[in-house]
């Protein structure tokens, strides 16, 4: 079995997936028909997703979901999410409708600078660097006048450019740190290509004056890259009401003592990573879903992110709660680097749709937007946890999940929902339940069987 093969890149689509059935599985025809199956109908767009990686032979679907009822600052919203975990969506939507008739989310974009970094190495006296910075960063605003020119348009471009000497951490290490503003694009592709610029600029300027002979060749460029590390590009979002607003929670629990067992576990996620992370982990839950159905940079939003979280040196909850003068408060500060212009966001067909959906919103809208659902999932998370427990309507999903599998009908899936709402699911549990309603029916109401 050949299983290393070089110029695989350049075969065709059906070259590429022909040599993988081939060589790595047992049915190869089969397996080609099954992932061909997944190929969209309209070329057009197929060849849009293609052109997005490299090597692509087939399509991953995920769900593509909506949570409707979110007011955010006085619009109301339906926001597309994306995402594999049964009992999100539900769960965003249930904190929407809780808070629909409390005032809703509010929200504000805090700041919305991004970062990037040049990472070079100087031997040289750092005060001689730090006497000619003016002029090396006039000439850099000067010689990227072109590159920057359409983003300065739209009101953004570079902001700021800072000398750091780090060579008493790390010797003859130094960084230009350098701010930009994006405006409504995520910016990616503009801050890494001014920054190659910005490196050259420092190179030749440090060349031409600061160096004191031929053979020395002053800076070396190590690297140039943004930072997905954005704390200035920050957004908070809350919901606030009166604790006797909250109602009865299920349990029978009233809302003084709802206000404090929520309070209570939000704290519990300041001083305890293991329960902090988890507790972010459901805040990501509601945000990477948007940000993946905008087609956003998910990767980028949760590295950062946790980055925020660990700020003061230990890793905490991103929310948080406080319950004083009978008024219940809940709120979640973070940085989110988005775009809603360029990238993939104009280009993926459902990202378009997306976008559309949410009323074609700026990058500052989108994060208030986010940032809601994070909260509105931590919300819901944290409900249920201080109140039934998680269990109760992930369990609902589980067994829907196994009936689906097992081919339920409507009538069966719903007694099966009514049986098992006091009892544990499991698979063999719902199998032998099944079977049993299948045996008490007459023989010809009988169209599924169970598959073994
Ligand atoms: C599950 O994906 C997310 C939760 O564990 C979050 C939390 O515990 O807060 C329910």
């Amino acid at each position: 079995m050949k299983k290393s093969i070089s110029g695989f890149s350049k075969l065709s689509k059906l070259g590429k997936l022909k040599w993988l059935v081939e060589n790595f599985f047992k049915d190869p025809e089969r397996v080609m028909k099954d992932l061909m199956s997944y190929w969209l109908h309209d070329e057009e767009k197929q060849k849009i997703i293609d052109g997005f990686s490299e090597n692509t032979i087939s399509n991953f679907y995920l769900p593509y979901g909506v949570a409707p009822n979110f007011l955010i600052n006085e619009k109301t919203y339906c926001v597309p999410m994306v995402i594999e975990e049964s009992s999100v969506v539900a769960a965003a939507a249930s904190a929407a409708k809780f808070w629909l008739h409390r005032g809703g989310f509010h929200a504000e974009v805090i700041s919305t600078k991004k970062v990037g970094q040049i990472h070079f190495c100087w031997d040289g006296n750092h005060h001689t660097l730090n006497k000619h910075l003016p002029e090396i960063k006039q000439l850099m605003y000067d010689q990227t006048a072109d590159l920057t020119k359409n983003m300065r348009k739209r009101g953004g471009g570079i902001v700021g450019i800072e000398l750091l000497d780090l060579s008493h951490i790390e010797p003859s290490c130094y960084q230009l740190h350098v701010k930009f503003e994006t405006v409504d694009s995520m910016g990616a592709n503009f801050i890494n290509s001014v920054l190659e610029k910005l490196a050259k600029i420092l190179d030749n300027y440090v060349k031409e004056h600061l160096t004191e002979n031929s053979e020395d060749d002053g800076v070396e460029i190590i690297m140039s890259i943004l930072s997905n590390y954005t704390p200035e590009c920050l957004v908070r979002a809350w919901v606030v009401c009166p604790v006797s607003d909250l109602g009865e929670q299920k349990g029978a629990i009233n809302s003084d003592e709802f206000a404090r067992r929520f309070q209570k576990a939000v704290r519990i996620a300041h001083i305890d990573p293991y329960r902090a992370t988890t507790h972010n982990k459901g805040i990501f839950n509601g945000i990477d879903a948007v940000v993946l159905a905008t087609a956003n940079d998910f990767r980028a939003v949760e590295a950062c992110g946790h980055a925020y979280a660990a700020r003061d040196g230990q890793y905490r909850s991103l929310t948080d709660c406080s319950v004083a003068d009978g008024i219940f408060k809940f709120s979640i500060e973070m940085p989110l680097a988005l775009g809603t212009i360029g990238g993939l966001t104009s280009l993926h067909p459902m990202a378009k749709r997306s976008l559309e959906l949410l009323g074609h919103p700026d990058a500052g809208t989108l994060m208030m937007i986010i940032a809601s659902i994070g909260l509105a999932q931590n919300f819901a998370a944290i409900r249920s946890l201080v109140t039934t427990g998680i269990q109760q309507g992930h369990m609902r999903m589980h067994l829907i999940n196994i009936l689906n599998r097992l081919d339920a009908s409507e009538r069966e899936m719903d007694q099966s929902i009514a049986f098992f709402s006091d009892r544990v699911v499991s698979h063999a549990a719902v199998r032998s339940h099944l079977a049993l309603l299948r045996s008490k029916r007459a023989p010809e109401e009988n169209t599924a069987i169970l598959p073994t």
